[in-house]
């Protein structure tokens, strides 16, 4: 279809096709502010740039002669079946980078079935997200705040708005380094935007002691800032939340194999490996060279792969899908991608974005021989040497 769009129509497509150009593309049109909120890491970005040269170490090596004319993409996440193992990552405060912000992408994202991750820190509340997505699945992302009946609240939220999952992010205690954000005067920034889904929240409300989140945003952000994460939490703490949800657990940020151990034997029941973009530790572990040596620990850690783990940081074409699916995630998460897209044509952008990865997903798989996606396995590739 996206080829047959492109003979049959003479105009070029609306959006651009490959990452590269999405990304200069959202340079030009996002204030040099929102397009540094998306595109920036922690310290001097190494981990960024490592995300994506990790994925040049593994090469598909594709098979002929096996009959890839039906492909099934479809992937089964907490008993419930997703047509292809790509979900949409958390992104916070998206506002920024355009006005529809999370309602624009729940609506792409229920147009195409690919589950949402709604982030705590939505322009929108979590409900009018929910709202838009309907049917459509979503997941429910928890900053842990250090105010307790905070989190506690989300957590109820989050179950009443018909979230199926609760993402917990462990990378972020504190934001990391990000010197463009801090050169730009990220805070102030954000003040404009104000964070919605926290200043509708009945127990952020009551630290406010009444006071109008919207009219004194000042306060309110220095108080979102004071309660945002919990520098202090040990893995004795994750009982407090799996206590307070009936809702699957998964747990964003895990990329060393013992943490991996760990979460497992607590009884987490998913695993993200993620190192958020690059946005947190500068010089940090590609997440994709973490990804093996957390599905080992997993799997020496249950008898068989009931925990799911699923991967994000550097996702931005279907052949980076394949080749996580190889190392053994279940699914995978698209971040900056869909942000571009969002900001630089909301709703229809975000779409165009996902149509695109997804038909060249859908081609990359058949092309390297395989129906399904439990036919790619470690098999399906192999490391570069050079
Ligand atoms: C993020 N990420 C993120 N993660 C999270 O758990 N909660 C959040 O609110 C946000 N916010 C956010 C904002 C922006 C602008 C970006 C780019 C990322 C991290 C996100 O979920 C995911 O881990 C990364 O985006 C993956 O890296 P790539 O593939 O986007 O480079």
């Amino acid at each position: 279809e996206v080829y047959l769009s492109g003979m049959l129509e003479d105009d070029p497509p609306e959006f651009p096709v490959s990452y590269e150009d999405l990304e200069e593309h959202a340079r030009e049109e996002l204030s040099e502010e929102a397009f540094a909120y998306v595109a920036g890491g922690a310290g001097s970005e190494s981990t960024v740039t490592a995300n994506d040269r990790a994925f040049d170490e593994w090469q598909i090596v594709p098979r002929i002669m096996r009959d890839v004319s039906d492909r099934d993409l479809s992937v089964e996440l907490f008993d419930r079946e997703y047509p292809s193992p790509v979900m949409l990552a958390p992104i916070g405060v998206q506002s920024i980078i355009h006005e529809d912000a999370e309602l624009a992408v729940a609506r792409a994202a229920s147009d195409l079935e690919v589950p949402m991750i709604c982030s705590s820190v939505s322009s929108y509340s979590i409900e009018e997200v929910g709202d838009e997505l309907g049917e459509s699945p979503g997941w429910f992302q928890l900053y842990w705040s250090s105010d307790r009946s905070v989190a506690a609240s989300f957590l109820e939220r989050a179950e009443e708005a018909g979230y199926e999952a609760v993402v917990v992010t462990l990378d972020t205690p504190k934001m990391g380094w990000r010197e463009r954000d801090i050169e730009l005067g990220y805070l102030p920034f954000l003040e404009a935007q104000g964070v919605k889904n926290y200043f509708e929240d009945p127990a952020f409300r009551d630290r406010l002691d009444g006071a109008d989140p919207w009219e004194n945003q000042e306060d309110a952000i220095a108080s979102w800032q004071a309660c945002f994460g919990d520098a202090s939490l040990t893995w004795d703490d994750l009982e407090w939340l799996q206590d307070r949800t009936d809702l699957p657990v998964v747990i964003k940020g895990v990329l060393h194999p013992d943490d991996a151990r760990e979460a497992v034997e607590r009884g987490v029941d998913g695993l993200i490996v993620s190192n958020h973009g690059g946005r947190q530790v500068d010089g940090a572990i590609p997440a994709l060279d973490a990804l093996p040596d957390v599905v080992d620990a997993v799997d020496d850690a249950t008898d068989d792969r009931e925990v799911p783990i699923l991967f994000d940081s550097g996702i931005r074409r279907g052949s980076d899908v394949v080749r996580a699916v190889a190392l053994g995630a279940d699914a995978v998460l698209l971040g900056r991608p869909y942000a571009y897209g969002l900001g630089i044509g909301g709703e229809d952008g975000v779409r165009a974005v996902l149509e695109n990865l997804l038909a060249d997903l859908d081609l990359t798989v058949g092309l390297s021989g395989c129906a399904s996606l439990e036919e790619i396995d470690r098999s399906t590739i192999r490391r570069a040497d050079r």
